[in-house]
């Protein structure tokens, strides 16, 4: 992500923010990049939306400083921080037209009507609702009410756009559209952005980089992939998506390698971790269903064969649950070979690829 012309947007050094004897923000450090989309991703309660209002200027740090485009901004009101904010509770003015609703940074600024008008009609067309500008917020869907808080943030052209879970309150397709139309408007503008959700796949499909947090604290921070592919820690794995969870004792170490002997009877063999291991100790592993192929029933490699417990059809894959040893393996196929049936009771073979396999010290609480 660095390189020696980049210029960086938004900086966290140290930040902490406390309510009462609380500490709900712990030492978070963070460098944003000009025209970077990041997002903060975590469970309800971690501190995305006090950071985001850190950023913002409604709430000071207690520690650490804050700087946007190289100033400090510790003490400086919103208002002078020329940024655009999208609020977790929308908050259009009720008893104001959506053009007036989006206008209104305009007028605060005091721009000319003749420059409003124009700047108003353009926002309105990125958002693709021109045709509801005289309307009021309740007039309007439960998206359009977000595509006009996205727009209302725009118009003013802020250096620096603040999005707080902009997606939720809405149904599973329309979020699908609007998360699509996010990021055509973040490459079409290229406004440097926080985006803060708790829904780990808009993080991924959105970001450059996602920031995740649990309890106030910065469990990592990478890209999509780096997150999902290499996690920090058992939280970032577990929170990113669905995986199976295995507890078991390690009984070799070799060349990178590491066996595991799991307590529901698998012997599993990972590739090279993140940490090392030794040989006795007490670890999870975990393997994400859609990393598990289904074939054949008889000794696989690295897997096992087991006893097909339930198989249900979704469309474009099957979830199927499978008794291996002692354990109920969650498995998403997207390709069945046709000799395979999917038939509740049949045996079928598991198998994974060594460097899909993730190990974990189990001693170590993920809280
Ligand atoms: N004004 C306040 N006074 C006291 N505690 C607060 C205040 N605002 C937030 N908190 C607490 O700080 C913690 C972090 O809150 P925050 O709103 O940042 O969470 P969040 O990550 O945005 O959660 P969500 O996903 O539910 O919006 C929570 O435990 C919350 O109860
Ligand atoms: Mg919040």
């Amino acid at each position: 992500m660095s390189s020696l012309n980049s210029m960086i947007d938004v900086e966290l050094r140290n930040i902490q923010k406390r309510f009462q004897q609380n500490v709900v923000v712990k030492d978070f450090s963070l460098q944003v990049e000009r025209g970077e989309f990041v997002s903060f991703l975590g469970p309800s309660g971690c501190g995305k939306t006090t950071t985001l209002n850190m950023i913002a200027g409604f709430l000071e740090p207690d520690e650490g400083d804050l700087f946007i485009k190289g100033k400090r901004m510790n003490g400086v009101p919103p208002y002078k921080r020329e940024l655009g904010m999208v609020f977790q509770t929308y908050s259009l003015f009720p008893h104001m037209t959506v053009a007036e609703n989006v206008a209104y940074g305009l007028k605060l600024r005091k721009v000319g009507r003749a420059e409003i008008e124009e700047r108003v009609k353009r926002v309105l067309d990125l958002v693709k609702l021109p045709h509801v500008r005289d309307r009021y917020p309740k007039q309007l869907s439960g998206g359009q009410r977000q595509r006009i808080a996205i727009a209302r943030a725009l118009v003013i052209e802020p250096s620096l756009l603040l999005l707080d879970e902009p997606l939720s309150n809405l149904d599973a397709k329309l979020r699908e559209e609007l998360r699509d139309e996010l990021k055509r408007l973040h490459q079409e503008i290229g406004v440097t952005t926080i985006f803060v959700t708790h829904d780990q796949e808009e993080a991924l499909s959105l970001s450059d980089r996602i920031v995740v947090l649990n309890h106030g604290c910065v469990e990592q921070i990478g890209t999509p992939t780096e997150i999902y592919n290499q996690p920090a820690s058992e939280f970032v794995h577990t929170f990113i998506g669905k995986t199976n969870k295995l507890s078991g004792r390690v009984t070799a170490v070799a060349a990178g390698r590491v066996t595991v002997e799991t307590d529901g009877g698998l012997t599993v063999e990972a590739g090279e971790q993140r940490q090392p291991f030794v040989a006795g100790q007490r670890v999870h592993v975990f393997i994400r269903p859609e990393k598990i192929r289904l074939t054949d029933a008889g000794r696989t490699p690295n897997g096992g064969s087991g006893q097909l417990v339930m198989a249900s059809f979704l469309g474009a894959f099957t979830e199927c649950e499978v008794r291996v040893g002692d354990h109920l393996l969650s498995v998403k196929v997207q390709m069945v070979d046709s000799t395979l049936n999917l038939n509740p009771g049949q045996t079928v073979g598991c198998s994974w690829n060594s460097d899909d396999v993730l190990i974990m010290p189990a001693a170590r609480d993920a809280g």
